[in-house]
């Protein structure tokens, strides 16, 4: 039976760069989770019958709110869920599932990289029809429904058993629990010459995939353990746990530092990966050399080719605006269109669909391609794997012959954590302030080329984005870009994405830090970071 339920809005539903995002006792308020969920059914007025998948991480308190969305979909008309068994979907196997089910769209509990447990975070994301994160248009009046909403609808008997695989009912829809990992794994098979990278392991390449305890874990296993035939234990910290075993499953420098250690040694493995909360981040590590996510989309939209999916080469590429403009180098020399768009998947969508670019990335640790509409760790494993395999190379050789072509692109990104929003805000307002009087100013030997405020206009839809970051562009082509997070859940984030692009193989090896000095110096200059926020030096550097 559905049940009504009198409610009142929460003012603070505004999704984000990725859905919604708070700490897990926000989202344990009564009524606060049914709200948005409810809000996001009114928003997007699904019709009867329609399908919907719905899964997450596992992080503390999915499985509750899992429970929660399948009575309220009951309640709201829709034909059937699919639910990942016990839950569990990572991010591009969920927007696999509702891209092969044509289903109307699908709900996602993750926030992502972010720590877990019960005092950690927790989020939902709406994912439309073609299995990418909603657009802006479908957020904002996800947004106007909750700040409204008076009532939301839930069927009142629970929610079937979700531990196990099959069909059963709740009023007339139909709940089918499936295997979270199958269909993915089926269609990385697809994508990727698994007989050339499985017999590549059985020659000696070893490997070392760390999924932090997160939803990847048994997605590693079956791909890497079972269908590549990596020993046993390639997989580490592969039991997806609520709290992500306390670590915080982000695959960086720092929270990935034990791989990163390992892979150091002399006697490490070949190549080293990881994933994040939701299985959607990469992070790839050579003997001796951690890649950066820009040129790991540099290198990936060169070689793809080598992987059977891309064989007759890709239509285009598109990063975010903060992404290093090593990809831009590929694109131009292969005569493909590039595409630079805001920080977040979403925007991702519509190129996609379009077939105007076949691999997207960002600096923070995403790629992925047009086989999902999401970034995909995993994939990102798999590609690398498969170029491996086909150039017979380690990472480093691939990545060093990459810059020897193209020329290299130093980058680094500096986060200031959890600062003063106040202090933050005033740091990005009086930049702004300042940007029509830049271009020309002289910061040692840097000149400012040109300053702006990134504002996008979609070329497929036309729908418009502004405010999405200070660019600084000095002649030369270093840049300097300042941006606000916007997946936080405490105070603000400021990032300061710094880069340079040096054409001479001879200094390729310089150390990014000194590469960057100058330009790190000058962000400070420029964006009065010490004065304004207090902090003498970044919490992350990626
Ligand atoms: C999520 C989004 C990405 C985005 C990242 C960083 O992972 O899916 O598209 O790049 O957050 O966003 P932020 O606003 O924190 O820089
Ligand atoms: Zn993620």
């Amino acid at each position: 039976m559905i049940e009504t339920i009198a409610t009142k809005p929460f003012d603070d539903q505004k999704p984000g760069t990725s859905g919604l995002r708070k700490k897990v006792p926000h989202f344990q308020q009564p009524h606060y989770a049914a709200n948005f969920l409810q809000a996001i059914f009114d928003a997007v007025a699904t019709g009867d019958g329609d399908t919907l998948v719905i899964g997450g991480d596992g992080r503390f308190y999915n499985r509750e709110v899992i429970l929660l969305a399948i009575r309220m979909a009951a309640a709201n008309g829709y034909g059937r869920v699919i639910v990942g068994r016990g839950g569990l979907l990572s991010t591009p196997a969920a927007s696999h599932l509702i891209r092969k089910r044509q289903a109307s769209g699908g709900i996602i509990l993750s926030a992502s990289h972010n720590p877990g447990g019960p005092t950690g975070d927790f989020g939902i994301k709406y994912n439309i029809a073609n299995g990418g994160p909603a657009p802006e248009r479908i957020t904002e009046a996800i947004f106007a429904k909750a700040s409204s909403l008076t009532r939301y609808r839930v069927w009142t008997e629970t929610a079937p058993d979700i531990s196990r695989i099959g069909e059963s009912r709740l009023g007339d829809m139909v709940v089918e629990v499936v295997d979270p990992v199958a269909d993915y794994a089926d269609l990385m098979e697809s994508l990727f010459d698994f007989a050339l990278i499985r017999e590549f392991i059985a020659s000696g390449f070893t490997l070392r995939f760390d999924a932090m305890h997160a939803v990847t874990g048994p997605y590693g296993r079956e791909i890497l353990e079972n269908r590549l035939g990596a020993p046993r234990g390639t997989v580490i910290n592969g039991v997806p746990l609520p709290d992500f075993g306390g670590g915080h499953p982000d695959p960086n420098a720092v929270h990935a530092a034990a791989l990163i250690e390992e892979m150091m040694a002399p006697d490490g493995p070949d190549f080293g990966a990881a994933s994040d909360g939701d299985g959607d981040r990469n992070l790839i590590v050579g003997k001796g050399i951690v890649v950066s996510p820009s040129d790991s989309l540099a290198i990936l939209a060169a070689n793809a080719p080598l992987a059977p999916a891309y064989a007759g080469g890709i239509a285009g590429i598109a990063r975010s605006m903060p992404t290093s403009q090593a990809a831009d180098r590929v694109a131009e020399k292969r005569g493909i269109g590039l595409y630079e768009t805001p920080t977040g998947w979403k925007f991702f969508g519509t190129l996609l669909d379009a077939g105007k670019v076949t691999i997207c990335g960002e600096e923070s640790a995403g790629t992925g391609s047009d086989h999902v509409r999401e970034k995909d760790g995993l994939w990102a494993v798999l590609l690398w794997l498969n170029i491996l395999a086909a150039r017979r190379e380690s990472v480093r050789a691939v990545v060093e012959s990459h810059w020897a072509e193209f020329g290299r692109t130093f980058y680094q990104r500096h986060d200031y954590e959890e600062i003063d929003s106040a202090a933050a805000e005033g740091l990005m307002e009086s930049l702004h302030d300042r940007l029509a009087s830049m271009a020309g100013q002289r910061f040692g030997t840097l000149v400012v080329s040109e300053a702006d405020d990134f504002s996008y206009k979609d070329p497929i839809d036309g729908s418009v984005a502004t405010g999405q970051g200070i660019r600084i562009v000095f002649s030369g082509g270093s840049r300097i870009v300042f941006r606000l997070s916007g997946t936080g859940t405490q105070g603000a984030t400021l990032r300061v994405y710094i880069e340079r692009y040096e054409k001479d193989p001879a200094r390729h090896a310089t150390a990014p830090e000194i590469a960057l000095k100058e330009l790190v110096d000058t962000a400070d200059a420029i964006g009065e970071i010490r004065k304004r926020t207090g902090r003498t030096r970044p919490d992350v550097i990626t």
